[in-house]
């Protein structure tokens, strides 16, 4: 059997169906808020009390208890489990909801919201507490040393690296729930594309990148998530 190499991609579309708000839809997250005013580090140096609230809101929702994993992260934890190849799941949510459906070839490429980093020290360490201008690191004890561990717009997103040796290996790229509004992670199915993947974009309605991509699904990612997984499994 070919070597099937597996790199699939999410975005805020998967998470939607846990009651997690998207980014960019009618009522999602930039709607709401300016990214220049919580999601960049020149914010963070302006008014660091407006951004740790911003992702303060947005953890409390996340750890709240009727958030949890839905139909579509488990049908991708399953592909990890049952695939006799190469597997990697790129998010570039900063919820855990993979992590709790049971993924773990999993790359956070913009971060985590339950971790912090330390300015001071660097250390990441896991946090579900409200940030604020005085939160101490537990690793060296400073104070309002600590941001949260996600990606800002004009900062370089995580694990490039092992991320591009993937896409350059993959046999299969997978898009799931992301507008493919924001580079690096837009660009991926470029990159599938060169390396002879055969590429497939699973989405509410066709994104940005829709042409780049050889097939398309659309519905919701509860629906058509696990069909498509499992019609893979079927015939790997
Ligand atoms: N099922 C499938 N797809 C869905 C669903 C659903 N239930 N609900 C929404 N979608 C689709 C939307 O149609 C849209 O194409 O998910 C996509 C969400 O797009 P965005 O809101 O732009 O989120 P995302 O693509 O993940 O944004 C990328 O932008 O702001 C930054 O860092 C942030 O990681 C984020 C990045
Ligand atoms: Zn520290």
């Amino acid at each position: 059997m070919k070597a099937r190499r597996i790199v699939v991609l999410t975005g805020a579309g998967v998470s939607q169906e846990s009651g997690l708000d998207t980014f960019r839809d009618a009522d999602g997250i930039w709607s709401r808020y300016r990214v220049e005013d919580v999601a960049t580090p020149e914010a963070f140096a302006r008014n660091p009390r407006q951004v740790h609230d911003f992702y303060n809101l947005r953890r409390r929702n996340l750890l709240a208890g009727h958030v949890k994993p839905n139909a579509a992260h488990a049908a991708l934890a399953e592909l990890e489990r049952r695939w006799p190849d190469e597997f990697l799941l790129v998010t570039q949510n900063i919820d855990d909801l993979h992590e709790r459906a049971g993924s773990r070839k999993l790359v956070h490429m913009h971060g985590e919201m339950r971790k912090v980093r330390c300015a001071a020290c660097g250390a990441v360490t896991a946090n579900d507490a409200d940030l604020s201008v005085d939160s101490v690191c537990d690793a060296c004890t400073s104070s309002g040393t600590l941001r949260p561990h996600v990606v800002w717009f004009g900062e370089m997103p995580l694990e490039m690296e092992h991320i591009g040796g993937a896409l350059a290996r993959c046999n299969l790229f997978i898009s799931v729930g992301t507008s493919g509004n924001v580079y690096p992670a837009a660009g991926f199915v470029a990159e599938a594309n060169a390396a002879g993947a055969r590429t497939v974009e699973l989405n509410l309605e066709p994104s940005l990148s829709h042409s780049h991509f050889a097939e398309g699904r659309y519905g919701k990612a509860t629906a058509i998530v696990p069909d498509f997984v499992a019609a893979l499994l079927a015939k790997p």
